[in-house]
């Protein structure tokens, strides 16, 4: 799918990378003309990503993932190069341009049409006489008529092709329901429903759009829960359960919680920000879509272990976004579902008021795990107590919980706050010199992180950097000399990336980060903006063309001589050794 460059060149300028990032990363103070913040790629304490709002691309020195407002949006947003451009687009107000309605989103209209009729038939299979048992059963989980509708959930019977026949009858052919993981393949005879004899709960999108199914069974047994696979259109890691409907609350914050009943009993009961992740621990693009919606997460997992640990780690990916993270105290229940049941709305309100910041949360966890009154587990408590504290990036914070941390172990609050302070600042020592490692070690400067990428002959690739550098930078310089063909590059990598620009350059096309992003691979445009972010004069930039195109020729020749070399050396032992 080939967008008009012009159109990508206007999105590109419209969509300016500061702008667009600072949406999902706070951006710090400039060093040099880049400005710095957390890595949203990979986990850190100390800001390794940079911008650069001249050149428009992003690089980090961490990870070493780099490139373009575009790729920028296609890696956080996990979505393809058409659909990243889609999404700048709306954002910057554009129009996208006519397109052809190729196949795919052909494909995927249709699979939206049959989840959409899959989900209405599930919904009135509930009120036939085959539906009784699901009818029970809601009535025994207190799930109201109301609460049905406005969730959509439904009955798949007890039969292995009412759904088929039912879809067949609309017109859907068999490889299309397999495809919407709504039937499957039999080992020996045909297609048989997916979902038997199991409450439906449909899975909406925050469009509206029926992206899949997650089907409980009715009482015990397993497995409780069957979802639908992942499909064109239903990606687990990227939705949440019942978003579409907590996205409208007015509550300012929203529940996060682990069961689907959990979620539809907490909207019976009046708590409409209700959202579960779709039997998965949270994901970071969940997080992210949360973070779209709401700026304040209240997570109200089960009461046991898996939901404790799973809380923790919710907590630890939150805590990245700018939203404010609470953690329920359940306590007398198992889920939000049983609490409210035994206690009711209110005093699951109450819960909610008192639900703990996730600092609170964590030194709690920390203190729970300790003795105070034996001095030996103190000393330990203090360890753990005041490195999590030390982490924490705003300085009033980290006095007032060092203040906390110091009264309940029962020790002085200078001496807290001073170890704070020095594990803080050893804490940042260290990120510091790790990048400065990465910075100056001079085999780093010239080889890419990845493996696969390794250069042969460092002084070769460094002139082909430069090359690549300055036409990307300056592309009228490419008059200015006769451009090598790509074959004299001694690094393959290297090789792609000139051979796509040059071809560009000749075609009169732009060579911009946006124009070769779908030319390159994610690692050919890491590498590509890692060779950007190098400093390069400009001034006499035909001066340094010739400079790089003299190089890569030296080198090639010498690459050639050595080789020669070495089939003479060859030849001379294999005819002295033959004889002597
Ligand atoms: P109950 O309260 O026991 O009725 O169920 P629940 O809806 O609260 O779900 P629970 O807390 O047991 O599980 C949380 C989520 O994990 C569910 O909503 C499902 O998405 C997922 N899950 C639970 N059991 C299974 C299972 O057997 N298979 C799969 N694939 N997912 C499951
Ligand atoms: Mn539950």
């Amino acid at each position: 799918m080939a967008f008009p460059e012009k159109f990508i060149t206007e999105l590109v300028e419209r969509s300016d990378i500061v702008d667009v990032v600072s949406g999902y990363v706070r951006l710090g103070k400039k060093s040099g003309s880049n400005m710095f913040g957390l890595c949203p790629f990979h986990s850190e304490k100390t800001p390794s990503f940079s911008v650069s709002p001249d050149k428009q691309i992003y690089h980090c020195f961490g990870c070493g993932k780099g490139g373009g407002v575009i790729n920028f949006i296609m890696e956080i947003e996990n979505l393809s190069f058409p659909e990243a451009v889609e999404f700048l687009a709306r954002r910057a107000g554009m129009p996208m341009p006519e397109q052809e309605n190729d196949a795919e989103s052909r494909k995927r209209a249709r699979m939206l049409a049959l989840n959409k009729d899959a989900a209405r038939f599930f919904y009135e299979q509930l009120s036939t006489p085959a539906g009784g048992a699901a009818r029970d059963y809601m009535a025994k989980r207190r799930i109201g008529v109301a609460t049905a509708k406005n969730f959509g959930i439904g009955f798949a019977p007890d039969s292995w092709d009412s759904l088929r026949s039912a879809m067949k009858a609309k017109g859907y052919n068999d490889f299309e329901m397999a495809d919407a993981g709504l039937v499957r393949r039999g080992k020996t005879s045909g297609f048989y429903d997916t979902f038997r004899n199991r409450l439906m709960f449909p899975v909406i999108d925050v469009r509206g759009n029926v992206i899949g199914f997650s089907g409980r069974i009715l009482g015990d047994g397993e497995p409780k829960y069957m979802n639908s696979p992942e499909t064109l259109v239903f990606n687990k890691s990227r939705n949440l359960f019942a978003l579409n409907l907590a996205k409208k609350s007015k509550s300012g914050y929203i529940i996060l919680s682990e069961g689907n009943i959990d979620v539809v009993s907490l909207h019976q009961a009046g708590f409409d920000s209700a959202v579960a992740s779709l039997g998965t621990s949270l994901t970071p693009e969940q997080a992210r879509l949360l973070s779209r919606y709401t700026n304040e997460v209240i997570i109200a997992y089960d009461n046991d272990g898996a939901g404790i640990k799973a809380a923790q780690r919710a907590i630890g990916i939150l805590e990245k976004l700018d939203v404010k993270v609470k953690v329920l105290r359940l306590s007398g229940a198992k889920d939000p579902d049983e609490f409210i049941k035994l206690k009711g709305p209110d005093a699951f309100r109450n819960l909610l008021s008192a639900s703990e910041n996730q600092v609170d949360y964590r030194l709690r966890r920390v203190t729970e795990q300790y003795d105070l009154t034996v001095d030996e587990q103190k000393v330990a408590f203090l360890k753990e107590a005041t490195d999590l504290v030390s982490e924490l990036p705003n300085s009033l914070e980290r006095q007032v919980y060092a203040i906390r941390v110091a009264n309940m172990a029962g020790v002085a609050q200078n001496a807290v706050i001073a170890e704070v302070d020095r594990r803080r600042k050893r804490r940042l020592r260290a990120a510091q010199r790790l990048v400065e490692r990465e910075q100056t070690r001079p085999e780093k400067l010239i080889q890419p992180g990845q493996r696969e990428l390794r250069y042969d002959d460092p002084a070769s690739a460094a002139a082909e950097e430069g090359l690549i550098r300055l036409l990307v930078m300056d592309p009228a310089l490419a008059k200015s000399a006769a451009l090598p063909p790509a074959e004299d590059f001694s690094a393959p990598a290297l090789g792609r990336i000139y051979r796509e620009v040059r071809t560009r350059l000749e075609r009169g096309d732009a060579v911009s980060i946006a124009a070769l992003g779908p030319a390159l691979s994610q690692e050919e445009m890491s590498l590509l903006v890692r060779i950007l972010d190098k400093p390069e004069i400009l001034s006499r930039g035909d001066l340094a063309l010739r400079d790089y195109i003299r190089k890569i020729q030296e080198r090639k020749d010498a690459r050639r001589q050595d080789t020669d070399l070495l089939a003479l050396q060859q030849k001379m032992k294999e005819t002295k050794g033959y004889r002597g």
